[in-house]
């Protein structure tokens, strides 16, 4: 199969040369200062087109000749700049004519991803009109707004979530940025995942991510978020880096790593082989917090998973996280990013006040929106195992795949994921559920865990809430920063409701039950 290739598509006013109403000789064109650089290195990796929407030829402002004349001139001023223009499409229509081609309709992209062999969702368009974004989304490719021309005017109509730069010059790098992801883990135009399907990350994130990556690569640790928990993450084929995690977390080697993947090549390099349910598993959570354990390549480090034959592989939906898969271009491996045996992280700030002078980077994503970890599940055997409930429903994967089969995993001494123990996730403060036959010592402080509310008959210091409509996602999603806030009160006991055991609630019993393992009273 020929290779695709990808584009990016310009606006011309407003983003290449100065928008100065409807030009009708060259000499009225003004290029915008340091516009040259940022295409001279685009132009190595993509095909530049310019798409110019001039309804002043319908209206009889300017004619097509002259609108011709002026993209001459345009083309030809690149090129001495060594730019090259692949073809300019002007729209000489205006909204009456309800033509094909007026941005942000599609008949021009369509066209040139058919005469050179364009893979659109790759590709770019660039414009200071949110119809040029429009456009974009149209296509399924990556729209980039600039607040030159008429950018800044009109940005309060863009779509939430918009890729937004200064300038020509910034959207350059935002795209060398995101490219330079493809580039490190498949040639671009190979099958796969939709490398650009999180166009909501700021430029200045990305960047961050970019930086992130190079540690990664370069045998650092550091954390992220992801939806379940925040990781804390090393190069999964770096065996010196993956044992700074265990230092870090002073975790204890028999306690194996899930490793994180951005796509699904990136899964054939880690086991032998995907059987059909696997895939079936995966077409439906992955992205998602479920976490699969398979038999392992021979080049999975034996300290990723503990000397274990297997290993655990999942693929998050964070855009952070994905992102910096991409970039970094390796599987990483990561375990929540908290010492060991303590509440997981769902926020920066946790990750900060435990780890955070021993870690390289920081990457901040605000809190967590699943909030417990990925539900673990085991298919080396048939029928599969769940190793640890999370995330994903159990229900949800039956209602798939048929009956799992569930060992009792609260047992410290048989821990049936190997690390699974049952002291876990624990505050410092003894956390225990409530049990009426229990009477709470005299003068005690004391911190609830409620889940819609109920009232207590003993005297409560602070209750944390996690879903007064009763909602178990929300309160998976505040589980863990409720017991962080708590445990900062210096109480002498926290108390816990037992949730409803279905769906998200079983995973939240599951941690509050390890959490509350070793407490006396
Ligand atoms: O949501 C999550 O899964 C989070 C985020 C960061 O992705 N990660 C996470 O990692 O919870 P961690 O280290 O807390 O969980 C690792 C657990 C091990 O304790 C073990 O139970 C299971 O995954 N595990 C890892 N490798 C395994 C293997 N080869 N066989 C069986 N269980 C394995
Ligand atoms: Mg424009």
């Amino acid at each position: 199969m020929k290779k695709l290739k990808r584009a990016i598509f310009l606006d011309r006013d407003g983003t290449i040369i100065e928008d100065r109403g409807f030009l009708s000789d060259p000499s009225q064109v003004h290029f915008y200062e340091n516009c040259f650089e940022p295409l001279s290195q685009l132009k190595n990796e993509f095909l530049l087109f310019i798409v110019t929407n001039q309804s002043g030829i319908a209206d009889k402002v300017i004619t097509l000749e002259q609108a011709n004349l002026v993209n001459q001139f345009v083309v030809k001023t690149l090129e001495r700049h060594q730019i090259s223009i692949t073809e300019v499409y002007t729209c000489p229509h205006n909204n009456k004519d309800n033509c094909d081609c007026k941005k942000p309709k599609t008949f021009f992209l369509e066209e040139a991803a058919k005469k050179y062999n364009l893979d659109l969702k790759n590709s770019f368009v660039i414009g200071d009109h949110p119809h040029d974004v429009e456009l974009a989304l149209n296509v399924g490719a990556t729209g980039i707004y600039v607040l030159t021309g008429h950018g800044e005017k009109h940005k309060g109509e863009l779509a939430p979530g918009s890729l937004c730069s200064a300038n020509l010059r910034e959207a350059a790098e935002l795209i060398i940025a995101k490219s330079g992801s493809v580039n490190a883990i498949s040639p671009p135009g190979s099958a796969g995942h939709n490398y650009f399907h999180h166009p909501t990350l700021e430029i200045k994130m990305l960047q961050e991510i970019q930086n992130a990556a190079k540690i990664i690569r370069n045998g650092g640790v550091g954390s992220f978020p992801t939806e379940t928990v925040y990781g804390l993450g090393a190069n999964a084929l770096d065996k010196n880096g993956v044992a700074r995690i265990f230092e870090i977390k002073k975790r204890p080697f028999f306690d194996p790593l899930i490793v994180h993947i951005a796509n699904r090549e990136q899964l054939s390099e880690l086991v032998q082989d995907i059987p059909p349910l696997a895939n079936k598993l995966i077409d439906h959570f992955w992205p998602g917090p479920l976490t699969l354990v398979l038999q392992k390549k021979e080049s999975v480090p034996d300290i990723v998973t503990s000397g274990n034959p297997t290993v655990a592989v999942r693929m998050p939906e964070h855009p952070i996280a994905l992102e910096l898969l991409k970039m970094a271009g390796v599987p990483i491996a990561a375990p929540s990013a908290n010492l060991f045996g303590r509440t997981s992280p769902t926020t920066a700030e946790h990750v900060q006040s435990q780890l955070g002078s021993d870690i390289d980077f920081l990457l901040d994503g605000g809190p967590c929106s699943v909030g417990v970890e990925s539900t673990i599940l085991s298919l080396i055997t048939d029928p599969p195992v769940l190793l640890r409930s999370g995330g994903t429903p159990i229900e949800a994967i039956e209602a798939l795949i048929g009956t799992v089969t569930k060992l009792n995993n609260s047992s410290t001494e048989n821990p049936v994921a190997p690390g699974q123990l049952l002291e876990h996730y624990a505050p410092r403060t003894p956390l225990r559920f409530i049990d009426s036959a229990k009477t709470i010592p005299h003068n005690c402080r004391v911190g609830f865990i409620s889940f819609q509310g109920v009232h207590l008959p003993e005297k409560i210091t602070q209750t944390e809430i996690l879903s007064a409509q009763g909602s178990l996602t929300e309160a998976a999603a505040n589980l863990f920063a409720a017991m962080h806030r708590l445990d900062a009160l210096g109480l002498d006991l926290i108390l816990c409701e037992k949730f409803p055991d279905r769906s998200l609630g079983i995973a939240i019993n599951d941690r509050l039950t390890r959490a509350s393992a070793k407490t006396k009273f």
